[in-house]
């Protein structure tokens, strides 16, 4: 009876202390508006003065991403001082750990070389690039930021309306916040340290702002059948889903009628958020049969178990609070962010 009662204390304390650990992880109240679903950032190439630069190159810092062009009146060098300014707020080995890109998109007017001089008017580490039409409109849709060119006048000068927030990338390169214009430098220097301070594993940031209930689980995935599935997805999936189950960079974008491009699989991607009936449903009755791209119904192609191997698959790329989450052992409860979505300004 003794030993019953010391085992629960034990398991109570364990229970208390994990509860605790994990309240004060996410205790932080975020200025910035976090992502429900953090994004992966997509491998675009760009052109700045020092060369071509890659988001992925900054893997590892945070990065601090915002849309413009250099003949902007206001708004861009307001945001500009505005991000130096929360840099200053920061340790110089804190603002070491960021990086500002600044991505104009109006490559007709700004040269690699005229971004490079525009950012360096705010601070010498600043990186300023652009890209063809193509890839900027892919980044930008991307990243869910709009911008018009406006009709030219007599002289041949426009202006450009486009998105006014700051996007934040981890430091895995994953999409995970962005400070609407209004967020204060303060404001914005609080949430960077934050972020400098505490390590949040990808499955954290998904969960980053929600308050969620964790409980220790053993998923065991037989190694056969994940074998088996790999077999069987690089036959039938990969096609549209890629070999690494990343999906198409775009997944996130609607396109105009009305369909989507392939999702990832992986733990980038959603597919951790359905139960495992409803993955069973979605490869065996496909999705959206009607648009002209989805996902097509595999129930006259795949029998019952090659389903069930595809998807242990698919859990073996997932992390373990996505696997907690989908067998049920891990509840959460998303937080409404308060700031409402940036309205494209005014020109
Ligand atoms: C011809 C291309 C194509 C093939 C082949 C394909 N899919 Fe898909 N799949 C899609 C598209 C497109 C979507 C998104 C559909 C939508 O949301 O309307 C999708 C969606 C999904 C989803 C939902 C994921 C989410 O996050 O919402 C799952 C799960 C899925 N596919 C699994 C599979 C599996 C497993 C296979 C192989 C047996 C497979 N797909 C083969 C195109 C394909």
């Amino acid at each position: 009876m003794k030993r019953l009662a010391l085992l629960l204390g034990v398991i109570l304390i364990s229970i208390v202390i994990m509860v605790f650990g994990y309240r004060s992880f996410s205790s932080h109240k975020f200025s910035g508006e976090v992502l429900q679903q953090p994004m992966k950032i997509p491998p675009i190439v760009l052109r700045s003065d020092a060369g071509p630069v890659r988001l992925e190159d900054f893997h590892g810092k945070l990065i601090l991403l915002y849309f413009g062009y250099t003949s902007c009146p206001d708004i861009c060098p307001t945001s500009l001082a505005n991000i130096k300014m929360a840099l200053s707020g920061l340790t110089p080995e804190e603002a070491a750990q960021v990086q500002v890109v600044f991505v104009s998109v109006d490559p007709a007017r700004d040269t690699p070389e005229a971004l490079g001089k525009y950012v360096k008017l705010f601070q010498d580490e600043f990186i300023g690039a652009t890209g063809t039409r193509e890839e900027i409109d892919l980044m930008t849709s991307a990243f869910g930021a709009k911008y018009k060119l406006n009709e030219h006048d007599a002289n041949g000068n426009y202006s450009v309306d486009h998105t006014s927030f700051t996007i934040l990338i981890d430091r895995n390169g994953y999409y995970i916040l962005k400070f609407p214009h209004e967020t204060t430098s303060t404001k914005m220097s609080e949430d960077l340290r934050y972020l400098i301070k505490n390590e949040m594993p990808i499955s954290a940031q998904i969960l980053a702002g929600p308050t969620y209930t964790p409980v220790v689980c053993a998923v065991t995935l037989i190694p056969s059948h994940v074998d088996g599935g790999e077999w069987l997805y690089q036959h039938h999936c990969a096609q549209c889903h890629g070999a690494d189950m990343a999906g198409n960079p775009a997944w996130q974008t609607e396109l105009q009628d009305g369909s989507h491009f392939p999702p990832p699989l992986n733990q980038t991607g959603s597919a951790w958020q359905y139960s495992e009936q409803d993955l069973i449903n979605i490869i065996k009755e496909g999705r959206n049969l009607d648009k002209p791209i989805h996902m097509p119904a595999f129930k006259s192609t795949l029998a019952n178990w090659e389903v069930k191997f595809i998807i242990t698959y698919m859990k073996s790329k997932w992390d373990i609070n996505q696997l907690n989450y989908q067998h049920g052992f891990m509840t959460l409860t998303p937080q409404a962010t308060s700031t409402p979505a940036p309205a494209i300004p005014s020109p």
